[in-house]
């Protein structure tokens, strides 16, 4: 039964470190890299009110789904699946949702390893003193050269997957948890440090505020939802059993409406004020919001980090910050099939390094597609980086959403939700979920797909 099942991997040692893990998975490049450039490239404010509609009403509730099965099942994604379907009497078939969120997670893992390996190389070159005094020009050579060079982008995309290795392979307790335990709060006082600095030196953040929120809304085209809602998912970590495998290790007697707040609260809070301390730099630098792609805290931050007082210990913060997100979140896309292998038999140590091998190795092809296999393209006008990006997060990871909201909405039955959730099934709290969670968010990600496909005109 549901209830006397536990975890083989071990538990959190409290409701407050899932909530450490969980955001720390949440927290990461997609906030402090691809966040704000998005932003940049779709056009400022209407982006974001429909991230933020995104967020509140598809991401929050199939956050609260996603650990429901995970606290019910107690294994990996995979297994999971299975143990609550027959639970709850249905098709054990539901274990693909499992399988799929793992091949998300190989697929999002080997590109976000090659930009977490950026985020290394660049601590160690403020470090290094190379943003001193640096031309807008230099600085972007200074990123060209190096993602040009095949040699370096494997080196440190390796590192990063050794890194994430020894994590995952020490197991819950002595790696995963004393992981975040440590990072989590050196991040938050980081980013305090840069918001602080941010709102007390740049002229620029009325201009910033202005493009963040004042919305355009006929920039937006249909690929411009479908985006925004890739970009949901991929924040939060869902639709790939990342939260549902931390959910696993979450005791028993603590809520999931509550952690679950606190998590997308504590994530979007840090996308929006990572764009409220980029963008200033941006618009005080004289340069276009939408011109640096994904390079552009690569290369507009040490222009700036150049030149302004404290631009050496600011940018060696921030370079701490973005690797200290791109590890913690990177554990969370190796935990769920490093689990299952594990489930399988076997030691984890095998496991991980089995994973992480395989996903190493998936990582170099889209490491080159930077350099010398750039012409080769694997969908229309997509390398094998962009290609496994678009494919992931925006089809898989909402596709992945989709059938959980399904699965907890639909199949599962309404009491096993609602204790697990510890709350009555008659509470408006709960039925308001339940509303959300059955319909709204279901509908949303269908419409979504179907706009994107441009089966409405336009
Ligand atoms: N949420 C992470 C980020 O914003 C990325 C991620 C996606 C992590 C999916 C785990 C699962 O960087």
């Amino acid at each position: 039964m549901a209830d006397a099942r536990g975890s083989i991997h071990g538990e959190w040692s409290s409701g407050l470190v899932f909530i450490l893990a969980a955001t720390g998975s949440a927290v990461g490049l997609g906030n402090l890299w691809r966040f704000p450039y998005l932003v940049g490239e779709n056009g400022g404010a209407a982006f974001v009110i429909i991230y933020l509609l995104c967020i509140l009403l598809v991401g929050l509730p199939i956050m609260i789904a996603e650990i429901t099965i995970g606290r019910q099942g107690r294994r990996s994604p995979i297994n999971s699946l299975l143990a609550v379907s027959r639970d709850e009497g249905r098709s054990r078939y539901w274990s693909l949702l499992g399988w799929l969120g793992v091949a998300a997670g190989f697929l999002i893992l080997s590109f976000y390893s090659v930009v977490g390996g950026w985020a290394l190389f660049y601590v160690l070159q403020s470090l290094l003193g190379s943003f001193q005094g640096i031309t807008a020009d230099a600085a972007g050579e200074l990123f060209e050269t190096f993602v040009g060079s095949p040699v370096d982008v494997l080196i440190w995309h390796t590192l990063f997957m050794v890194i994430l290795f020894g994590i995952i392979a020490a197991g819950v307790r002595k790696g995963l948890q004393r992981a975040v335990t440590l990072l989590m709060p050196l991040l938050f006082v980081i980013l305090l440090l840069l918001v602080g600095y941010g709102m007390a030196a740049s002229g620029a953040f009325q201009e910033a505020v202005a493009f963040m929120f004042q919305p355009d809304f006929s920039a937006v085209e249909p690929g411009t939802v479908l985006t925004a809602m890739g970009q949901a998912f991929f924040t939060l970590s869902l639709g790939m059993g990342a939260i549902m495998v931390y959910g696993a290790y979450l005791p028993r007697n603590e809520s999931i409406p509550r952690s679950a707040g606190w998590i997308v609260g504590m994530d979007t809070g840090t996308a929006l004020l990572a764009g409220l301390a980029i963008f200033p730099i941006v618009f005080a630098a004289g340069m276009e919001p939408g011109e640096g792609g994904p390079g552009l805290v690569f290369v507009t931050l040490p222009i700036v980090f150049g030149e302004i007082s404290f631009g050496f210990a600011l940018g060696i913060l921030f370079f701490v910050l973005l690797s200290v997100a791109a590890v913690t979140s990177g554990m969370s896309l190796l935990e769920p099939a490093t689990a299952y292998l594990t489930e399988q038999g076997g030691s984890r140590i095998r496991a991980a390094a089995i994973i992480a091998g395989l996903i190493w190795l998936l990582g170099i092809a889209c490491g080159l597609s930077l350099n010398v296999w750039g012409d080769f393209h694997l969908l229309p006008g997509m390398n094998v980086f962009d290609a496994l990006e678009f494919v992931s997060n925006d089809i898989m990871l909402p596709l992945g959403g989709l059938l959980i909201a399904i699965f907890v909405g639909w199949q599962m039955r309404v009491h096993s939700v609602a204790r697990e959730l510890g709350l009555s099934d008659e509470s408006t709290g709960f039925q308001l979920w339940l509303f959300v969670t059955r319909f709204v968010a279901p509908a949303a990600v269908i419409l979504v797909f179907l706009n994107a496909l441009g089966l409405f005109g336009g």
